[in-house]
């Protein structure tokens, strides 16, 4: 058993060895590309951030605007450069009656929806959508981006960690369902509070930070993504051992990029994995195993930064010399 835990330790550095080396080929390659393109979107949409940003809001370039509308319409510059739409200008997705200012009548309705520049997912996504609680229930405006706001929605795979993905997804959730006034843009039936309807789960609170909503709220699919039929209250998971178990299903969905990650499942190195992150009761845990596989990795990143650095410095003298 130890073998192969020390085998499995070797294949994830090994892992870990191959995708620095590819990183440091990707920078110098496509990178460039994409760094320009971020850089003309960043700069076209400086003129829409004149008004809608924290800086226009209290500088507003213009005399008789609405200021107390304007403040709820701001756009965080910095969070949509890490989203996943980084590379758009507004009107990419805004369009022409933004162009100007006043703007248009309805220039919020002229927004191209996700469908337009997102083809195969959307006939992935749209019918399981159709399905789930929201739809079903007939709530008038309920979209995409009723969930999704695109200015600052980022990849789960960019966020690294699974908590990172249980607050990006948990808190789309909880802006409607723990904001009275977000909830009553939706429906006039009062909001139901979060913990009274979870009070069956001990300490709902840290589980909304350790588990998605979807965790419990969609049922798993077989190839491991996520499904956008949110089921009700009724057909939700509440079955303590689906996740406090040594094969949680956890396993197969919130942690299912660290299994591919790691391809060691099935040779007990997960657990000790998995529970860098959390500690989920009934998951066996192995804290010297923990603790050894911590201080390797640490060991390997301090490498790796020492060489990148050397690489760094021998190319700026290689330039000097030019
Ligand atoms: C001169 C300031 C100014 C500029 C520049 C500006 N806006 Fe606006 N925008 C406003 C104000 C103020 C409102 C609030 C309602 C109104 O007065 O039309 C608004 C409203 C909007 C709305 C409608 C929101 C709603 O709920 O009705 C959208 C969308 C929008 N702006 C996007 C943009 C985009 C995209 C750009 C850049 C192409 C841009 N704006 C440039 C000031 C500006
Ligand atoms: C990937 C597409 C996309 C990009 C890029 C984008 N927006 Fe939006 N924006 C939307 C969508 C979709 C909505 C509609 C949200 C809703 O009402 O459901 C929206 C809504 C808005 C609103 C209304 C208020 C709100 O937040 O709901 C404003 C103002 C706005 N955008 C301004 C901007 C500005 C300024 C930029 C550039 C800095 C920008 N947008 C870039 C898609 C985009
Ligand atoms: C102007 C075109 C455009 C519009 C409109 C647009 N997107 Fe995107 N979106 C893109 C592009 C391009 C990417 C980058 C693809 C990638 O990185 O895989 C992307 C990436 C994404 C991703 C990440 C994909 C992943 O695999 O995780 C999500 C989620 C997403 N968009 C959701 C939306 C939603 C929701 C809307 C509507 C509110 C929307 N997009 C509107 C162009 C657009
Ligand atoms: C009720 C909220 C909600 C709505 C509405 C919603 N999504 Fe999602 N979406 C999520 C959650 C939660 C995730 C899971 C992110 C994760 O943890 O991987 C997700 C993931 C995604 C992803 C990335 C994973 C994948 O399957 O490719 C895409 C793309 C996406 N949504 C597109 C859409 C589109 C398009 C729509 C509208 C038809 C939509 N979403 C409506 C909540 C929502
Ligand atoms: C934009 C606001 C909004 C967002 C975001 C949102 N919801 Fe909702 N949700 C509602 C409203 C409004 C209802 C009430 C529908 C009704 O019964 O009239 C509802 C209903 C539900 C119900 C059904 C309750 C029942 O009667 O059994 C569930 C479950 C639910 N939502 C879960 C979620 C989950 C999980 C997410 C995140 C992936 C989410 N919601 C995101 C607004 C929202
Ligand atoms: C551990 C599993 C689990 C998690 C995690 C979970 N739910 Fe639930 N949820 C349930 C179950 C089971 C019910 C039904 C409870 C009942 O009827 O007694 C429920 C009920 C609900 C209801 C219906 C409320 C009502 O009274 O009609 C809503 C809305 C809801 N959940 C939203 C959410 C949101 C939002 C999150 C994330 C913050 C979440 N849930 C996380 C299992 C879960
Ligand atoms: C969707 C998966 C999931 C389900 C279902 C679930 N849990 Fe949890 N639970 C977790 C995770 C993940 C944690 C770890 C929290 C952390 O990081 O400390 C946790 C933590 C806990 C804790 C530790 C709380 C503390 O104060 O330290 C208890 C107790 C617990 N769960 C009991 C339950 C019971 C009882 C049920 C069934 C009624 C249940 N859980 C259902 C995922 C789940």
């Amino acid at each position: 058993m130890r073998l192969a835990r020390l085998t499995a330790v070797v294949a994830v550095i090994g892992a870990l060895m191959g995708m620095s080396s590819w990183a440091l080929a990707a920078d110098s390659g496509s990178g460039d590309a994409d760094a320009d393109a971020a850089k003309k979107a960043q700069q076209e949409r400086a003129e829409c951030l004149t008004c809608h940003s924290a800086q226009g809001l209290q500088n507003p370039p213009r005399q008789g605007m609405d200021l107390a509308k304007l403040g709820e319409l701001l756009v965080s510059n910095d969070r949509l450069q890490k989203s996943v739409h980084a590379d758009f200008s507004c009107e990419d997705c805004h369009g022409a009656v933004v162009a100007t200012y006043p703007h248009g009548a309805d220039a919020r309705a002229q927004v191209k929806s996700c469908p337009e520049c997102h083809k195969p997912m959307a006939r992935r996504i749209v019918p399981e959508f159709k399905d789930s609680v929201h739809v079903v229930a007939h709530l008038p405006n309920f979209t995409c981006s009723s969930c999704h706001d695109p200015h600052t929605w980022q990849k789960v795979s960019s966020l690294g960690s699974a908590r990172l993905t249980v607050r990006q997804d948990n808190a789309m959730c909880r802006s409607c369902h723990e904001n009275d006034a977000r909830f009553a843009q939706f429906t006039p039936v009062t909001r139901h509070d979060l913990a009274d309807s979870h009070k069956w789960l001990p300490n709902p609170d840290l589980h909304w930070t350790a588990v998605r909503c979807i965790d419990c709220h969609t049922a798993a699919k077989d190839d491991g993504g996520v499904s956008h039929v949110i089921l009700p209250g009724t057909k939700a998971e509440r079955r303590c051992v689906e996740c406090h178990s040594a094969n949680s299903s956890l396993r197969s969905r919130l942690y299912r990029s660290k299994v591919e990650e790691a391809q060691v499942n099935t040779i007990g190195f997960l657990n000790a994995y998995i529970l860098n992150e959390a500690y989920v009761l009934g998951v066996t845990r192995n804290q010297w195993l923990d603790w050894a596989s911590v201080a390797i990795l640490a060991l390997l990143v301090a490498g790796l930064g020492g060489h990148g650095l050397l690489r760094f410095a021998s190319n700026m003298l290689r330039k000097g010399r030019k």
